[in-house]
């Protein structure tokens, strides 16, 4: 009797404080299992007297009752317990998921749109794969010009066309001078062309494929100065208002005269130097890292060269115009004092989430 009591204790604590369901079932099967202590107790019977026989009989099925009884009822407590821990707690605050963000590219590609249609210059975009003579013929560039060979140009395998030649990756937006110029037949033309372009080169400042955006205006009495206006507006409202533009004489064939156009370089206010404060006397001066000269080279220019513009079907002695092609990868980088070119398309998450 002593015993059936002292088990009846033990399994009591041990059932009440288990923890989870599988120690639960465990302790099913050592109480009341085939093996189990209640069957041990049972068979017992045969070492107690025939007096008190029944008596242990009872006790051991009031036991077994109570044991049953005590184990459905914790069973029960632990699954509301994990129902309870599972449900949803809508106090909680949600899981962040990361926020995407546009493109340093798309983001000027938006900018320089928005610059533009202000003074009303329509976008366009232009092809990526465009015939030889476009790109090249059109614009006065002979068959011998260096930019044709393969080694700056990348040229498609298929059969040439009989007038405008093999097809390739374009490598500059100019193309896009004589497609508007076919498109809208007469002017007035104000267009700027943004798409990619191709260049066989990968370096802190080069990459294979960038952007360039090209700006036209084809008008009656189109001359410099309406060039340096709007260059001087597109690189005001881009970089800043103190931003200085000048024009560098230079050499394209597509324009005459031609000019490489220079901007002063925000980080030291175009001075080319660097003031740093000092608890000496002296201030200490360094030279400017991104510009050195105070000034920064943005990309070409040109009045539109007469033959180019008799390439458009449009008559040099009735109308004049200028065009410029600057890359987006590399006025973002200018503005922003970035120093290598790829950060734009090898994927680092640090670097384009700052735009
Ligand atoms: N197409 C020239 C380049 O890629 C830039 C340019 C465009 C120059 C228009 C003059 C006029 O370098």
């Amino acid at each position: 009797m002593d015993k059936v009591e002292k088990i009846h204790q033990k399994a009591t604590t041990e059932i009440n404080t288990v923890g989870d369901l599988s120690k639960l079932e465990k302790l099913k099967i050592k109480y009341l299992g085939r093996h189990g202590e209640i069957n041990k107790l049972l068979q017992n019977i045969k070492s107690v007297s025939n007096d008190h026989k029944k008596e242990y009989g009872q006790k051991i099925n009031q036991l077994k009752n109570k044991l049953t009884e005590i184990i459905d009822l914790r069973h029960q407590k632990l699954i509301t317990q994990s129902e309870k821990s599972q449900s949803v707690d809508i106090s909680m605050p949600g899981t962040q998921t990361p926020k995407g963000c546009l493109h340093p590219i798309t983001i000027a590609i938006q900018e320089i749109t928005a610059i533009f249609s202000k003074i009303g210059f329509i976008r366009m975009s232009y092809s990526e794969v465009e015939w030889e003579y476009l790109a090249f013929d059109a614009l006065n560039m002979p068959k011998t010009h260096p930019a044709r060979d393969d080694f700056e140009t990348t040229f498609l395998s298929g059969k040439p066309h009989e007038k405008f030649g093999k097809m390739i990756l374009t490598p500059h937006t100019s193309s896009g001078q004589i497609r508007e110029m076919w498109r809208l037949k007469k002017p007035p033309i104000r267009m700027i062309n943004i798409a990619k372009c191709y260049r066989p080169n990968w370096d802190a400042t080069h990459t294979p494929m960038f952007h360039q955006f090209e700006g036209m205006c084809v008008d009656k009495n189109i001359n410099i100065t309406h060039l340096k206006g709007a260059l001087d507006y597109f690189n005001q409202s881009y970089f800043g208002p103190e931003t200085k533009t000048r024009l560098r004489p230079h050499h394209f064939q597509f324009t005459e005269p031609s000019f490489e156009v220079d901007v002063t370089c925000s980080a030291c206010n175009g001075t080319g130097i660097l003031r740093r404060a000092s608890f000496a006397q002296d201030d200490l001066t360094v030279k400017c890292k991104i510009c050195k000269s105070g000034w920064l080279e943005l990309g070409g220019t040109g009045m539109v060269h007469p033959n180019v513009l008799k390439e458009g079907n449009i008559n040099p002695n009735e109308f004049s115009g200028w065009a410029f092609g600057f890359g987006i990868e590399r006025v973002i980088m200018m503005k922003y004092g970035i120093d290598d070119i790829r950060n734009y398309y090898t994927g680092d998450i640090r670097f384009l989430k700052q735009f």
